[in-house]
């Protein structure tokens, strides 16, 4: 497990992750969603703080990064908690087990397993991940251990393609509220408050959603410590606050600016700022993207940014077939297939009821601003 021995220029978190700790001690809430732009810090703080805390305080702990592995949300979960279970002595079940999990073999995490033991990549479709995830969930149960359960990129159960999943997980789970604590984390505050907040949704009230607490002006002042003890040139702490606000307040960003700063400390702040920004604020990928596109798959992405709801209503395809220089409405096809294209390229999800999101509220956001 990394922690911030094996990262010195992590800034710990500990009362952060204390606080979630209490909630769940406290027994009231066994869940928790948290949110926030991309590149703050989310995945860092949930393996980083969030997990060494749980296991000094005693739980076994599994993470899952669920966009990893998109096309199989449940293969990614089982595989996080089957890695939590291994050293618990309970690696022989996992010889039955139908979810392929090469993963977990490839990256040695389980030592000591006796050779062939996981043989479970042997894909037999006769199972459900249903049922493997039972299955999984009652082997802890036997350990008698408590589990904290971070399952990043939760936005991911929110696609309509994982609802069976999501519904197993959800009643899997609230059976344990005792036993399994779970932290939800994403970066599209729409979709989570969408899975969370919606009374057709697997997760309707049962984990409350909030802000990711940001990292702010004791972050950069570690940093700036950090900095100083290695490089001639000394950083103000004034002045790395006014980098990090115009760097957007980003943690990913400030990095990458003090990186720049230690590398070439002689040109000066100005320079390092400078040149953090025009790598950081170039939208680069995005206009390659868009000019991939075909002309319908930019117009479904323009109303989709727009909030049209119903982009295979009349009015859509009236505007689609304009875009194509027709008259007359496109038929049912034409929204149909683009909005294929967009999911096959992960930049659109689909929820239910011909419901779909941006995965990326930037993205969502860089369309809204076209003007073409
Ligand atoms: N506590 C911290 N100490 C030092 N650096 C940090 C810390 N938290 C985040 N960072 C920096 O910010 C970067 C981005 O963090 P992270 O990947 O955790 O963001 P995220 O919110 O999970 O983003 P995404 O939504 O894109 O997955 C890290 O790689 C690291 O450079
Ligand atoms: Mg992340």
């Amino acid at each position: 497990m990394q922690n911030a021995l094996s990262d010195p220029w992590h800034y710990p978190r500990l009362a952060l992750a204390q606080k979630y700790l209490a909630i769940f001690d406290i027994g009231l809430e066994s869940a928790r969603g948290i949110f926030a732009k991309r590149r703050m810090g989310k995945t860092e703080f949930l393996n980083k703080d969030l997990i060494p805390a749980a296991e000094n305080a005693g739980y076994l702990t599994a993470y899952a990064n669920l966009w990893e592995n998109r096309d199989n949300p449940e293969q990614a979960l089982l595989s996080a908690i089957i890695l939590a279970l291994a050293p618990q002595g309970v690696d022989k079940f996992l010889q039955r087990f139908t979810t392929p999990i090469k993963k977990i073999k490839a990256s040695g995490k389980i030592a000591g397993m006796a050779e062939g033991g996981l043989e479970a990549e042997l894909l037999d479709t006769s199972k459900t991940a249903e049922s493997d995830l039972a299955e999984v969930l009652r082997n802890l149960d036997k350990t008698g251990k408590k589990l904290l359960l971070a399952i990043d990129e939760a936005q991911v159960l929110a696609d309509a393609d994982n609802v069976g999943f999501a519904h197993a997980l959800r009643s899997a789970l609230d059976v344990r509220k005792g036993t399994v604590k779970v932290i939800f984390a994403g970066s599209s505050e729409n979709t989570l408050r969408r899975m969370f907040a919606r009374a057709a949704e697997p997760f309707y009230n049962w984990a409350p959603l909030e802000p990711f607490e940001l990292l702010g002006p004791d972050f950069v002042a570690d940093m700036v410590a950090k900095v100083n003890a290695l490089c001639k040139f000394p950083l103000q702490v004034s002045t790395a606050q006014a980098a990090f606000v115009e760097l957007n307040s980003t943690p990913d960003f400030f990095r990458r600016f003090l990186t720049q700063y230690l590398t070439h400390a002689q040109l000066g702040v100005k320079a390092a700022l400078q040149a953090t920004k025009t790598q950081v604020f170039n939208d680069a990928e995005f206009i390659n993207y868009w000019k991939s596109l075909l002309p319908a798959d930019k117009e479904v992405l323009k109303m989709l940014a727009e909030g049209v709801a119903d982009l295979h209503g009349k009015d859509a395809r009236i505007r689609l077939g304009h875009t194509l220089g027709l008259d007359a409405p496109v038929s049912l096809n034409t929204p149909q297939q683009a909005l294929k294209r967009l999911q096959a390229d992960t930049i659109v999800i689909r929820l239910d009821h011909g419901e779909y999101r941006f995965e990326d509220d930037a993205f969502a956001q860089w369309v809204r601003m076209l003007e073409i």
